[in-house]
C-alpha cells in the first residue's frame, strides 16, 4: 500500500489517440466524449484526446473534449510543424489544463528514409517546435520517436535542447516495440546520467507491444526512474498495441513492496472502462488477458479452489473487486424490480439518468420474459446498446428467413427509415445471414464488402443473448457493427445495420448509391 514515500507515476492515458490508431477503432465523436468521461472518473492524470491537425473530425473531437471535459490535462498531438501546433493549441486552449504533445523523430533510419533530414536538422526542428508550443502553454511534451533505436549520444543531445527550448516532460517512445526491458531500463538511466538539465523535465515512456513487452519494458523504465507512462485501455493501440493501463498500473500497485510507486488510478473503476472502450471500439478482450480478461479470476484447478476456499491469498494476488468485479454475476429475473435493477447497472459503472433506466428496464423485463436469468454480461450488453451513439436511419422492424441444403435462403425484410417503412423479399444468398445481409443492402442502397464476422454469447446457457461483431468496408474506410439478440439472425441483422447506420452518418447515402 502507498506510504508517504512512494514515487507518483503520471498516467497518460493515449487511448482517444494512439488506441485510436487500432485498425477498425475509430470512433466518433460521441463515443470519444463518453471514453473520455469514463477515463477522468478513472483517474488519469493526462488525456491525449487525438491529433488534431490529422483531421477535421479529429479536431473537432479535441476540442470539444478540452471544452466539456474537465478534472484531467486534456492533450493534442502536433508533429514539429507550425501548422500543426497551431491546430493542436486551437483545439485544447478551452481545456481547464492543456497540453501540447510535439513529436520529431531521431533514429538513423527515419532520418535517412523518412525525414531526409541530418542530426542537426533534426535539433532544429524539435527546439523549433518546443519553442513554438512553449509559446502557446507552458506545458508542452517532447517525443523523440523511435527514441529505442536512436544512437544513445544522440538521444542526449535532442533530449537536452528540447528541455532548453521548454519541454516539461520528454517522452521516450519505443515506436515499434522493439525495446527488452533491460535494454529500456538503461536508456532512462543514461538519460539521467548524462543529460544536465534532465531535472528540469518528468522522463516519460511510451511503450508498443510488438514483442509483448510494452508493460514490461515501461516497468523497468519507472524502476530506473520514469515519471510518466503512456498507455491505454486494454492495451490497444497502433499494430499490437501500446502499454495496457491496467497492466501497469495493477503491477504497480500490486507489486508496491518493490517498486514503491503509486498512481491515482480508481483501480474499481477499471473493468468497466475496459469493458465501455471493448464496446465502443469492437475490439474483444481475449478471454484470459491480465486483470480485466474474463478469465483472469477464475479458478478451474481443483487443488486451485480448494486453496481459495481456504484463503483467497493462496492463489490471489489482486482481489477482483479491487479492479471493479462486482463479487456476484448473477442474477436478476423477470420479478426483478427497477431498484434492483438501477443497483445493479450502478455496481457495473454505469450512471444512467431516469430516461435511460426506463429504457433500460423496459428492455430487461422482455429479455427476463425471453431467457431466466439475467447476468450482469447481459445487463452490460443491454446498457451498452443503448448508450451507442449512432443516428439510426435504419432499424430492423421484422425478418424472416427460411433456408435448407441445396437451395437458396428465402428472406423477407422490413425496416424503418424515419417514419416510413420499407421492405423486400428476395431469394438469395448462403445461408440465412448472407440472405439478411444483401437484403438490408438492397433497402437501405448501401453495398459494402464484410471483413470480419464475429459471434460469441454474452454469458452462459443455451437462452445467452448472441453478441455479433461486423466490420465492414466501405469506400475504403472499415465501419463497426455490432447487435445483440437471444437470436443469432436478428443479431447479425441488428450488428450489419448498425454498421450501415455508421456509414450513413458519415456520409449521407442517397438511395441506389453503390460502392464502386
Ligand atoms: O509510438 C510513437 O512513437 C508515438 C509518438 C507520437 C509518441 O505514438
Ligand atoms: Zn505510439
Amino acid at each position: 500500500m502507498p506510504t508517504p514515500d512512494s514515487r507518483r507515476i503520471v498516467i497518460f492515458d493515449t487511448t482517444l489517440r494512439d488506441g485510436e490508431q487500432s485498425p477498425g477503432a475509430s470512433m466518433n465523436l460521441n463515443e470519444k466524449m463518453e471514453a473520455a468521461q469514463a477515463l477522468v472518473k478513472l483517474g488519469v492524470d493526462v488525456l491525449e484526446a487525438g491529433f488534431p491537425i490529422a483531421s477535421p473530425g479529429d479536431f473537432e473531437a479535441v476540442r470539444e473534449i478540452a471544452r466539456n471535459v474537465r478534472g484531467t490535462v486534456i492533450c493534442g498531438l502536433a508533429r514539429c510543424r507550425n501548422e500543426d501546433i497551431d491546430a493542436a493549441w486551437e483545439a485544447v486552449k478551452d481545456a481547464e489544463r492543456a497540453r501540447i504533445h510535439v513529436f520529431l523523430a531521431t533514429s538513423a533510419i527515419h532520418r535517412e528514409f523518412k525525414l531526409k533530414m541530418d542530426k542537426e536538422e533534426i535539433i532544429r526542428r524539435a527546439v523549433e517546435g518546443v519553442r513554438r508550443a512553449v509559446g502557446y502553454c507552458p506545458d508542452v511534451e517532447f517525443s523523440p520517436e523511435d527514441a529505442v533505436r536512436t544512437e544513445l549520444d544522440f538521444l542526449c543531445r535532442v533530449v537536452e535542447a528540447s528541455i532548453d527550448a521548454g519541454a516539461t516532460t520528454v517522452n521516450i517512445p519505443d515506436t515499434v516495440g522493439y525495446a527488452t526491458p533491460v535494454q529500456m531500463g538503461n536508456v532512462i538511466r543514461v538519460l539521467r546520467q548524462r543529460v544536465p538539465n534532465i531535472d528540469k523535465a518528468v522522463i516519460s515512456v511510451h511503450c508498443h507491444n510488438d514483442l509483448g513487452l510494452a508493460v514490461a519494458n515501461s516497468l523497468a523504465a519507472v524502476e530506473a526512474g520514469a515519471g510518466q507512462v503512456e498507455c491505454t485501455i486494454n492495451g490497444i493501440g497502433e499494430r499490437a498495441g501500446n502499454c495496457s493501463l491496467e497492466e501497469i498500473v495493477m503491477a504497480l500497485r500490486t507489486r508496491h513492496d518493490y517498486f514503491h510507486c503509486q498512481t491515482n488510478i480508481v483501480t474499481q473503476r477499471i473493468v468497466p472502462a475496459s469493458r465501455l472502450i471493448s464496446s465502443i471500439t469492437g475490439i474483444q478482450v481475449q478471454r484470459n488477458k491480465a486483470i480485466v480478461g474474463q478469465n483472469a479470476f477464475a479458478h478451474e484447478a481443483g487443488i486451485h479452489q480448494d486453496g481459495m476456499l481456504k484463503e483467497p491469498r493462496t492463489y490471489e494476488i489482486m482481489r477482483p473487486e479491487d479492479v471493479g468485479l462486482t463479487q456476484s454475476d448473477l442474477v436478476l429475473g423477470k420479478h426483478s424490480g427497477r431498484a434492483a435493477l438501477a443497483d445493479r447497472a450502478k455496481a457495473l459503472g454505469y450512471n444512467l439518468n431516469r430516461q435511460q433506466l426506463d429504457i433500460l428496464f423496459q428492455q430487461f423485463k422482455v429479455l427476463a420474459d425471453k431467457k431466466k436469468e439475467v447476468y450482469d454480461g447481459d445487463l452490460a450488453a443491454l446498457v451498452e446498446q443503448q448508450l451507442q451513439t449512432t443516428p439510426e436511419r435504419f432499424a430492423l422492424a421484422a425478418y424472416e428467413v427460411t433456408s435448407g441444403t441445396g437451395r437458396a435462403p428465402e428472406v423477407y425484410l422490413r425496416l424503418r427509415r424515419g417514419d416510413e417503412e420499407v421492405e423486400t423479399r428476395m431469394s438469395c444468398g448462403d445461408g440465412p445471414v448472407d440472405a439478411v445481409f444483401l437484403a438490408i443492402e438492397q433497402l437501405t442502397g448501401i453495398t459494402v464488402h464484410c471483413t470480419d464476422f464475429r459471434v460469441h454469447s454474452v454469458t452462459v446457457g443455451k437462452d445467452a443473448q448472441g453478441e455479433v461483431m461486423v466490420v465492414v468496408e466501405y469506400k475504403g474506410q472499415l465501419y463497426r457493427g455490432r447487435g445483440m439478440s437471444t437470436d443469432s439472425v436478428e443479431a447479425s441483422a441488428k450488428a450489419f445495420l448498425n454498421a450501415i447506420n455508421r456509414i450513413a452518418a458519415m456520409a449521407p447515402a442517397p438511395s441506389g448509391d453503390q460502392n464502386a
